[in-house]
């Protein structure tokens, strides 16, 4: 494709995949009954009853065996058998590519190019690693720092400390954000984590200036790919990225940007993923229950149990939890009267992710509840949000 058709196309794709993609997660936020917290309660929390009932279904991957299988299949090498987003992703990911070799050295390359191949080989391995480790593994919050912090550490010029940063600040997309005037205070935080690349330039006095972390789903990614030199850094390139995979076709885009990124681009340790979507799944079964009085088995048909998943925000403040000594919650929730994200006008909001299930874990993280699913190894930083 010419260069200059390319970023019309892009646009194009990015029109027809928004109504597709399976975990498309920007930040949209609904606080309801959150009140402003100045401070947090460190006393000895209650002892915890977490029903059992809850925690067995909670523990339930529905999506497991359909995930296992599609794994299978690309591990097969069979990238086009599952529905026109594979196929068309994953050719045009290799088209691209071409293209740009040809271009780069002027010798046509086709698929069978060891180039190619070199890639080919890299996503079945990361994948083959990550489906082997995909498993319920609570200690894993006691590893994030060595998976986290310390490469980033690395690539800042620090050497193998296992210091937490000392306050972190997650800032969500919520447009509660705007005329907050929060910018000064969220910069102040020792380390900034910001999501799914939202926007800062001109919203700077009310979302802060400063990012250490972006942190972003796998489909950020997937569109970044597509783009010179797989560009993803509206932070900077030396902004170290953490992903997670909300399909596992995206390892795809990560063998072929994994090389060109200056900063560390990690993807999230599948033990991780599973323990965050544990804890949502709880929470959100929790509040289906005793909102709508109906019997636990009807939460699949509800919330379309196999797609269900956390939003980025969820498992950002998770990471923050496990690499931060005091963790700040900013640009979560949502108001009558704000809009949906501070720098879209986007509307509506996605039902793969059960927002005010998410809410309720927020608010027991700030009273210092025990969260359903933690290690008792862990301790819990004391975690603040502001409206
Ligand atoms: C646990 O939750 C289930 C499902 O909502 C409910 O039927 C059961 O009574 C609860 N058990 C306890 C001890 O509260
Ligand atoms: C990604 O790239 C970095 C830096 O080149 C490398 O150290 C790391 O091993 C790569 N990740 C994987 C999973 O290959």
């Amino acid at each position: 494709m010419k260069r200059s058709v390319r970023p019309l196309f892009s646009i194009l794709i990015l029109i027809v995949f928004a109504a597709i993609i399976s975990c498309r997660t920007a930040v949209r936020r609904g606080f309801s009954a959150l009140q402003l917290e100045t401070d947090v309660s460190v006393g000895p929390p209650p002892a915890p009853v977490f029903n059992s009932t809850l925690l067995k279904f909670a523990a339930i991957d529905v999506g497991e065996a359909q995930l296992k299988q599609e794994i299978e299949r690309l591990l097969d090498g069979n990238l086009a058998g599952q529905g026109r987003y594979r196929s068309f992703a994953t050719l045009r990911r290799f088209n691209h590519l071409d293209a740009r070799s040809r271009s780069s050295t002027g010798l046509p390359v086709t698929l069978r190019s060891p180039r190619l191949y070199r890639y080919w080989l890299e996503f079945r391995r990361v994948l083959q690693d990550w489906s082997r480790n995909k498993r319920f593994q609570p200690d894993i919050m006691l590893e994030l720092i060595g998976q986290v912090k310390g490469p980033i550490d690395l690539h800042n010029g620090l050497v193998g400390s296992d210091r937490r940063y000392a306050s972190c600040a997650v800032v969500g997309n919520s447009g509660i954000l705007l005329k907050s005037e929060h910018g000064e205070l969220i910069d102040s935080h020792e380390a900034v984590i910001r999501l799914n690349n939202a926007r800062i330039d001109s919203f700077q006095h009310d979302v802060g200036s400063k990012t250490s972390i972006s942190f972003v789903n796998s489909n950020i990614l997937h569109f970044c790919a597509r783009r010179e030199s797989c560009f993803c850094h509206p932070y900077g390139v030396n902004v170290p990225i953490v992903m997670y995979i909300c399909q596992p076709v995206h390892f795809l885009d990560y063998a072929l940007c994994n090389s060109t990124h200056k900063a560390p681009l990690l993807v999230t340790d599948p033990r991780f993923d599973v323990l965050c979507g544990r804890i949502v799944k709880y929470y959100s079964l929790k509040r289906f229950v005793e909102e709508t009085g109906k019997p636990i088995e009807e939460w699949n048909s509800v919330h379309d149990g196999s797609m269900f998943h956390y939003s980025s925000g969820m498992q950002a403040v998770m990471l923050a939890l496990g690499i931060c000594d005091k963790v700040s919650i900013f640009g979560f929730g949502k108001l009558a009267s704000a809009k949906h994200h501070y720098h879209t006008n986007q509307r509506a909001e996605l039902h793969l992710h059960d927002y005010e299930a998410e809410y309720a874990f927020y608010r027991d993280l700030v009273a210092g509840q025990v969260i359903p699913f933690l290690s008792n190894k862990f301790k819990i930083p004391p975690v603040v949000v502001y409206q």
